[in-house]
């Protein structure tokens, strides 16, 4: 625990608000947060960046799933204070990530290549769990890119693993679908994997 989470702990109890700074989308957000409050009630209540889904709030269905640094975090597990200083991308940044990395021009209609697979393969039926499940997607294939392997990596020598579908069934066992959109959801990722290979 960092100190200024240290601090804002001691805080609790008192009617203390605690400024902070959050960095979401690209944006600075200054923000007075009780410091108790999750980034996924910071997105959603102070925010309204509403993209970013509320399941369980206990980090087991993977609907609030969001990229921090880069890294996929479950938003209903950080404190919003812990997250100051890092880049948060929610599924509503997720599109102009994806432009500054291909260095194209933003476009508001753009879609993530993710976005635009799940739409393809029908990735999806309530949508409940669908942002949650492309910025995961998004987080995992940057892990494949990196090489991290995963439980079902056979060859752990492998510089970059190919992504199977039983890979990518396996990196994206966090993130439920009651709907149960799996074999789409598997496809749609498929198919941006097998386009960055
Ligand atoms: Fe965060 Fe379910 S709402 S994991
Ligand atoms: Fe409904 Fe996944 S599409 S929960």
């Amino acid at each position: 625990m960092n100190d200024r989470v240290a601090a804002a702990a001691a805080a609790v109890g008192e009617d203390s608000r605690v400024p902070c700074v959050l960095r979401v989308n690209g944006d600075c957000h200054a923000l007075e947060l009780d410091p108790r409050t999750t980034l996924l009630d910071a997105l959603r209540e102070n925010l309204a960046l509403t993209g970013t889904k509320k399941g369980c709030d206990h980090g087991q269905c993977g609907a609030c799933t969001v990229l921090l640094a880069g890294r996929r975090v479950n938003a209903c597990l950080m404190l919003a204070l812990m997250t100051e200083g890092d880049e948060v991308t929610t599924i509503e940044g997720l599109p102009a990530l994806a432009a500054r990395a291909a260095t194209a021009p933003p476009s508001p209609d753009a879609l993530h290549p993710l976005q635009q697979a799940f739409l393809s393969h029908d990735g999806f039926q309530c949508g409940y769990c669908t942002p949650g499940q492309i910025c995961s997607a998004a987080g995992m294939l940057e892990e494949a890119r990196q090489g991290m392997p995963s439980h079902v990596t056979a060859d752990l020598g492998q510089d970059r693993p190919p992504l199977s579908p039983e890979e990518i069934r396996e990196r994206m066992s966090g993130n439920l679908c009651r709907c149960g959109a799996y074999p789409n959801i598997i496809d749609a990722i498929a198919e941006v994997a097998t386009a960055e290979a």
